[in-house]
């Protein structure tokens, strides 16, 4: 007997960032010498005082359903947290803790997109905002940027596009932004804030890269803006990134109180809550002060920095200087276009790369740039050194 599948199951693309990881890490179980450009997520382990807090909530028994909402010591000390980081300040049912900033954003998504609606998305897009927007039946719509405005969207460009909308509803806003590092000036956001204000735009605000920013750089919540602004955003951030915390899951959304009780409603009836043991250990992050952080953050400037460096260094290829999260996003369109060997797009550039000269880079088309690849400077520099070599190697030999 066939089993007809759901039209959303069937329409899901896979995560490209998944896959790549996925066959690089099968190729090292089998020996392979691969380099790993391809995953989003510290190679740093999390922080042991981090761990013993998570063993001692096991050891107290704490080890039941909590509310959907999260335990309330977590939600405070997250409110904390955006006050004395965000300037923004929440009551504690306008927090919800999710598994994952991933969770927390499909559950406002939820909350606020009917069938039909609209979603304005940036252009490279971190690669789930497209598939959660389409599992919803909702319509994403994507707004190109490149290089001339550093991959940021301008507030002119937001105006034009949601005046072509029917249904213009949210704005999805990633800064720092993964793939391309953009890091939204203060002005930048004032100028988006005043047009989703117009046009009474939801603003998801995904700040997950928010402690992953360098040369001095500041990040700026759009929330802040003005009180009317953070009536209109949801802010999303968590754990993984700046914690070096993705197997966790824990991330959470502060915004209004009724798209957070709607998101509360749908995480009772999906996951229940987020697992007792992650909650305690995340509460131990955001409330302990330790210097680790500050020493990844720097590690993963001193890596930026050299990658982008000799990426820049290899004919033909153009790679901005990322102001935050970890990754490097080079231009790679020369070598799409005059190769001997019939590699006509990102992915067949990476699958190319990946089999002959054994580094896994996720293809720019994933992120809606099939002109790019992405790297991922989470991995050691050792890595870096030999898989930029391995990088260069590759594109020579398809001229
Ligand atoms: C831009 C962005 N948002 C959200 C997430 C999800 O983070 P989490 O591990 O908290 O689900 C990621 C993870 O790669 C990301 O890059």
């Amino acid at each position: 007997m066939t089993i007809v599948l759901s039209h959303r199951a069937k329409a899901l693309k896979p995560s490209p960032t998944m896959t790549i990881s996925a066959l690089a890490t099968k190729m090292k179980a089998e020996g392979i010498d691969v380099i790993n450009f391809g995953v989003g997520e510290p190679d740093f382990n999390t922080p042991e005082y981090i761990r013993l807090a998570a063993k001692t909530a096991i050891d107290e028994n704490f080890t039941r359903y909590t509310s959907a909402l999260g335990i309330p010591e977590l939600r405070k000390a997250i409110a904390n947290k955006l006050l004395a980081d965000n300037q923004l300040s929440y009551k504690p049912n306008e927090i919800i803790v999710s598994p994952g900033a991933k969770a927390a954003i499909i559950n406002v998504l939820m909350a606020v997109c009917d069938p039909r609606d609209e979603v304005l998305i940036p252009t490279p897009y971190w690669v789930s905002y497209t598939s959660q927007v389409e599992m919803l039946d909702a319509i994403p719509v994507l707004m190109p940027t490149d290089v001339s405005t550093d991959f940021k969207i301008i507030a002119d460009q937001l105006e034009q596009a949601i005046r072509e909308l029917p249904n213009p509803k949210v704005l999805i806003l990633n800064s720092p932004s993964n793939p391309t590092g953009a890091v939204y000036s203060r002005t930048e956001l004032e100028q988006i804030a005043a047009v989703c204000l117009k046009h009474r735009i939801v603003i998801i605000s995904d700040e997950i890269y928010e402690k992953l920013i360098y040369d001095g750089d500041v990040h700026h919540s759009i929330a802040a803006i003005s009180d009317e602004v953070k009536a209109l955003t949801v802010v999303i951030n968590g754990i993984s990134k700046a914690y070096a915390m993705t197997g966790w899951r824990l991330g959470y959304a502060a915004g209004p109180a009724e798209i957070i009780a709607s998101a509360a409603r749908i995480q009772e009836h999906t996951t229940s809550c987020v697992n007792s043991i992650a909650q305690k250990a995340a509460l131990c992050a955001l409330t302990i002060q330790s210097d680790e952080m500050e020493m990844m953050r720097k590690e993963f400037g001193k890596r930026r920095n050299y990658l982008v460096g000799e990426l820049n260094k290899i004919e033909q290829i153009h790679c901005t200087l990322p102001g935050g999260a970890f990754y490097a996003f080079p231009n790679v369109s020369y070598y799409l276009e005059n190769n001997r060997k019939n590699i006509h797009n990102s992915i067949e550039l990476c699958q190319f790369l990946l089999q002959e000269f054994k580094i896994a880079l996720v293809p720019g088309s994933g992120f809606g740039a099939d002109n790019y690849v992405r790297f991922s400077y989470a991995t050691s520099m050792k890595n870096i050194v030999e898989g930029v070599h391995r990088f260069s190697d590759g594109l020579k030999a398809i001229l």
